[in-house]
C-alpha cells in the first residue's frame, strides 16, 4: 500500500492500476457502470459497505470514519484513483479525504452539480438524496457557487433506496411513493432534477413520469453517476492515466454477506457479477 499522507511526491503508479469505487453499499454499481461504459479497459475495485448501509441517516462523524476505512482498504490495492460513489459520503467526507490521500480523490456532487447547473434553462434545480445530503446542503452550495442565478429546492426520499433494493422499479408502490415525495416540487417550475443518491438511477423512470406530470413539463433528469465517470475519464486523460492495454478485470468486495449483493447487484450492473468477496470490517484500515 502507498502511503495516503499527502506533502510527498506522488506515488509511482502505472496506468494499469485499478480505479478504485467506493459505496456506502450496492448503488455505487449504478457509477460503476457508467465507469465501465465510459472507460472500457480500466480494472476496478469496488467496495461495498453492506454491514454498515444505510448511510443516509447516519452522522457526519460516522460517515466520515467508515468512508476513511473504506478509501483506506482500496489504497491497500494500489487504485490509482478513487470515486466516492455514494452521494451521502461525497456530502459529507470528500473534503476530508481528498486532503489527506495523493492520489486524486473525487465525488459525485460535483459533477452532478455542473451538469444541473448548466443544463437548467430558467435556473429552477430540483435535488433529491438521502437526509444527511439534503441536510448538508452541498448539492444547493455547490450549484449556487456555480450559477449565481440558481434556486435549489431540495427533498429527502428515504423510501427510494430500499424500493430500488427490492427492485421494484415498474410497480404501483414505487410510482405512488414518488408522487408522495415529489409533489413537494409543486409550484417550484424547476426543470432539471439531480438524482443525489447511488439507487435513484434504478427508478429513474418512475421518477420521471412523477416529476412530468406534477410539473406539468419535461424535467431533465440528473445522474450524477454519469457525470463523475466523465470527470474520472478527463483527469485521467489530463494526467495520462488512462488504461489502453489491459483487458477489464472487475473486483467486487463487501463487508456483510454476498448473496444479496449478487442478486441485486447484477440489475444495478446490468451484467454478471462474477467475482464478490466478502471483507471483515473490523480488519479494514484502523
Ligand atoms: N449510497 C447512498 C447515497 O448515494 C444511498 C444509500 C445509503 O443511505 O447509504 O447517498
Amino acid at each position: 500500500m502507498h502511503e495516503p499522507v499527502k506533502n510527498n511526491a506522488a506515488p509511482f503508479l502505472s496506468p494499469e492500476a485499478p480505479i478504485g469505487i467506493f459505496d456506502s453499499g450496492i448503488g455505487g454499481l449504478t457509477v460503476a457502470k457508467e465507469v465501465m461504459k465510459q472507460l472500457p479497459n480500466e480494472n476496478i475495485i469496488y467496495i461495498g459497505d453492506t454491514a454498515r448501509v444505510p448511510y443516509g441517516t447516519k452522522s457526519d462523524r460516522t460517515i466520515k470514519a467508515f468512508t476513511l476505512q473504506s478509501c483506506l482498504f482500496l489504497l491497500e490495492h494500489d487504485v490509482k484513483m478513487i470515486i466516492i460513489a455514494c452521494n451521502t459520503s461525497s456530502a459529507v467526507a470528500l473534503d476530508f479525504i481528498a486532503n489527506m490521500f495523493r492520489i486524486p480523490v473525487i465525488g459525485v456532487i460535483q459533477p452532478g452539480s455542473q451538469a444541473a447547473a448548466s443544463r437548467s434553462k430558467n435556473h429552477r434545480i430540483g435535488v433529491i438524496g438521502t437526509h444527511t445530503t439534503v441536510n448538508s446542503q452541498s448539492y444547493k452550495k455547490t450549484i449556487t457557487s456555480l450559477e449565481s442565478k440558481a434556486e435549489v429546492f431540495s427533498q429527502a426520499c428515504s423510501l427510494f433506496v430500499p424500493l430500488a433494493e427490492e427492485g421494484w422499479l415498474h410497480h404501483g408502490v414505487t410510482d405512488q411513493v414518488c408522487s408522495e415525495y415529489l409533489k413537494v416540487f409543486e409550484g417550484t417550475n424547476i426543470d432539471t432534477l439531480v438524482m443525489g443518491c447511488t439507487h435513484y438511477p434504478i427508478l429513474a423512470d418512475s421518477i420521471d413520469k412523477a416529476i412530468q406530470k406534477i410539473m406539468g413539463h419535461p424535467v431533465t433528469l440528473i445522474d450524477s453517476g454519469v457525470e463523475t465517470a466523465q470527470v474520472a475519464k478527463n483527469i485521467l486523460a489530463e494526467k495520462k492515466m488512462i488504461n489502453t492495454h489491459s483487458k477489464a478485470s472487475h473486483k467486487f468486495y463487501v463487508t456483510d454477506l454476498p448473496k444479496n449483493f449478487t442478486a441485486v447487484g447484477e440489475r444495478f450492473l446490468g451484467k454478471k457479477l462474477d467475482s464478490i468477496e466478502m471483507v471483515n470490517v473490523e480488519s479494514m484500515g484502523f
